[in-house]
């Protein structure tokens, strides 16, 4: 793939919408490779939450007066619009959370902990690729509940190892938890299969979809997931806001994390009822102006399409891959086919340490992330401490590639 590669957006008019990519750091033109840890926002994202705070700034589901309901039906209108997004079939099976973190926890503490499907001496099944969100939570449940817990393994490409459910699923097997994008090795799981393997013994699969669902179509009825987790802050929405989305059956036997208003039927002294799913879990006055600027971050990717946004990652991905590895001394790590991985490229350098290369690109205005990328199992399993990552989206171009590849030559011309 040469430099003619193919980039399927007009980026410059896409880098319009995005007021942070007009500036310049440290006198060189921003170029922004840390999609993977945060997105940025486009002005109709920006826009959107200014609009309620400036014209119809009201709680919701509580207020019998017009912004009340304008508040109210922009909310569920965007709840609307994410569940058309991934496909659910029922915009009821959508619950707003402030994180994929804390979807993640929901789901330990609701469904495992609290729930009565999972029982002492009962299986949970990880992966060693998951972001710490995806373990911690099973740790409190083991600790709690003495549930075991067991996880699949990676081969040296960074793809999971999947004979190994063969052996590690049992009829003991009460949840299969996977993410469906690896947030350092960009690995896609095949996350159909994974949920397939995992009802054949009654468990219930939990995806967790932060790197999936803003780069590529993801349809929760196709996958056959029976939960998954994602934020809003990855896709070109605000931070705050983040999604559970689960089966009806499965939210209906999952306890609330948080008591409080909203998430009740009613309360007397001592005893609540809850409120209907998924209301039962959006306890307290929710992220109101998050949730409506999440509203038009999907959007925004909406109007590109994600088949495209998806095609247009993979050329800028495989442009990055053949351009780094003319790099010296620079190891990639994750699938070298870049139809199993997503935008996000891992690598070390022989002579630089990660954060060095991160402090230098840095004074080239190129931003990328260092350091263990809240994956430290994984770490472990390839024997390192840190990579560096570059990551790209919807506002990444063939451009942004050669600025990078240009300055991690100077991180070799720095370290001899
Ligand atoms: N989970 C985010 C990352 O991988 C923060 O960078």
């Amino acid at each position: 793939m040469a430099r003619t590669a193919k980039v399927l957006f007009d980026v410059p008019e896409i880098k319009k919408d995005f007021p942070i990519l007009q500036r310049t750091v440290r006198d060189k033109p921003l170029t922004y490779l840390d999609s993977t840890a945060t997105s940025q926002k486009p002005r109709q994202v920006i826009d959107a939450m200014t609009d309620y705070y400036s014209r119809y700034n009201a709680n919701v589901h509580r207020a019998i007066y017009e912004l009340g309901e304008e508040s109210t039906r922009e909310y569920e209108g965007a709840r609307e619009r994410v569940a058309a997004f991934i496909g659910a079939k029922d915009p009821m099976e959508v619950a707003y959370t402030k994180s994929t973190t804390e979807s993640l926890n929901l789901v330990a503490y609701g469904y495992a902990l609290k729930g009565k499907r999972v029982q002492k001496g009962d299986e949970i099944i990880g992966t060693v690729l998951e972001h710490h969100s995806n373990h911690v939570p099973w740790h409190f449940v083991r600790d709690l509940k003495g549930v075991t817990l067991k996880y699949v393994d990676v081969d040296e490409d960074g793809r999971l190892k999947m004979e190994q459910y063969d052996d590690l699923i049992t009829k003991r097997t009460k949840v299969v938890t996977v993410a469906q994008v690896s947030n350092v090795l960009g690995t896609i799981n095949d996350v159909k299969e994974i949920a397939k393997r995992a009802h054949e013994v009654g468990a219930v699969c939990v995806v967790d979809a932060a790197q999936s669902v803003p780069h590529m179509p993801v349809d929760v009825r196709e996958l056959d997931c029976d939960f998954l987790a994602f934020s809003g802050h990855k896709m070109l929405g605000p931070t705050g806001v983040g999604v559970l989305y689960g089966k009806k059956e499965v939210l209906e036997e999952t306890e609330p994390l948080l008591g409080g208003g909203e998430m009740i039927s009613e309360v007397h002294l001592g005893t609540a009822k809850w409120n209907d799913v998924p209301y039962k879990f959006e306890g307290g006055t929710p992220p109101i102006a998050e949730v409506i600027g999440l509203g038009a971050a999907v959007d925004y990717l909406t109007k590109l399409g994600m088949p495209a946004v998806r095609q247009h990652e993979m050329n800028v991905t495989g442009y990055a891959l053949q351009e780094l590895s003319n790099v010296a001394g620079l190891r990639v790590y994750g699938p070298k086919d870049v139809r199993q991985r997503g935008g996000v490229v891992s690598f070390t350098m022989a002579k630089a340490h990660p954060h060095d290369i991160a402090s230098i690109l840095d004074v080239e205005g190129v931003c990328i992330r260092s350091g263990h990328h809240c994956a430290q199992p994984l770490m472990d399993r390839y024997d390192l401490a840190a990579t560096a990552r570059a990551s790209f989206y919807v506002y990444n171009d063939l451009e942004d590639v050669d600025r990078l590849a240009a300055a991690l030559q100077k991180v070799n011309e720095v370290f001899g």
